[in-house]
């Protein structure tokens, strides 16, 4: 039995449609209720908060578990990073106001979620910076004047061009990633690897 995190929301029905295809079903995940644990056969599926699945998984209260490429990069979890199931892509991007002009003699301001990638970037290009970090509705700090530009996920481009803000640079491009934890890798290796061979089949067509 694999104990599977699943991320709570679109992205999670999406990869357990692709774990059922690959012959790890939990049919009762299906059942339209509030429960948050499921069993089948080879599997034992629960929702988790998207942010929170690599805590699970680092911690070995799932054996494997799906999550954003933002999150491994943000919280660097101690765990196996195994496949890009190349779901729910989209890119982390610098963001700012149309009319901003940026001064590089000055300390930046930089508001985001995602405080470790946004410094790891900007230390990359020596680049004095403020962060401010926020748990939401990062578009806001630009435009109150609290920021001088995001740190953000773009997916459409719909929240950034509805709120007059534009992306200026693409840091990384994220998809979700399949992570397994360390040690039941180790002591679970054919099942685990069975799931890995049959999901790389479907994303990659091949082994
Ligand atoms: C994310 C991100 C942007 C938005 C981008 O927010 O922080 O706000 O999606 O999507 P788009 O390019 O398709 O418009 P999320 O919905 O995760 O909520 P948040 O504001 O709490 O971060």
């Amino acid at each position: 039995m694999i104990n599977v995190a699943l991320p709570k929301g679109r992205l999670g029905e999406k990869v357990y449609d692709m774990f059922a295809r690959a012959g790890f079903e939990c049919p009762s995940i299906l059942e339209n209720n509030r429960k948050l644990i499921f069993e089948g056969d080879k599997v034992c599926c629960f929702w988790v908060k998207p942010s929170d699945v690599a805590i699970y998984v680092e911690r070995g209260a799932a054996d494997v578990g799906v999550v954003g490429k933002d999150i491994i990069l943000e919280y660097q979890p101690d765990v196996y990073e195994m496949l890009d199931l190349k779901l729910g892509a989209c890119r982390m991007c610098v963001a700012t106001k149309k009319d901003f002009h940026d001064d590089p003699e000055k300390t930046l301001r930089v508001a985001t979620k995602f405080s470790r990638i946004a410094r790891r970037y900007y230390a990359e290009k020596c680049r004095d910076i403020d962060i401010i970090h926020l748990n939401g509705s990062i578009e806001l700090a630009p435009i109150l004047g609290l920021s001088d530009v995001i740190v953000d996920i773009v997916e459409t481009g719909k929240t950034l061009l509805e709120n007059n803000l534009e992306p200026i640079e693409t840091i990384v491009p994220i998809s979700a990633r399949l992570i397994a934890n360390k040690a039941a890798y180790k002591f679970k290796t054919g099942e685990i690897g069975t799931l890995i061979r049959e999901l790389n089949r479907q994303v990659n067509g091949n082994d």
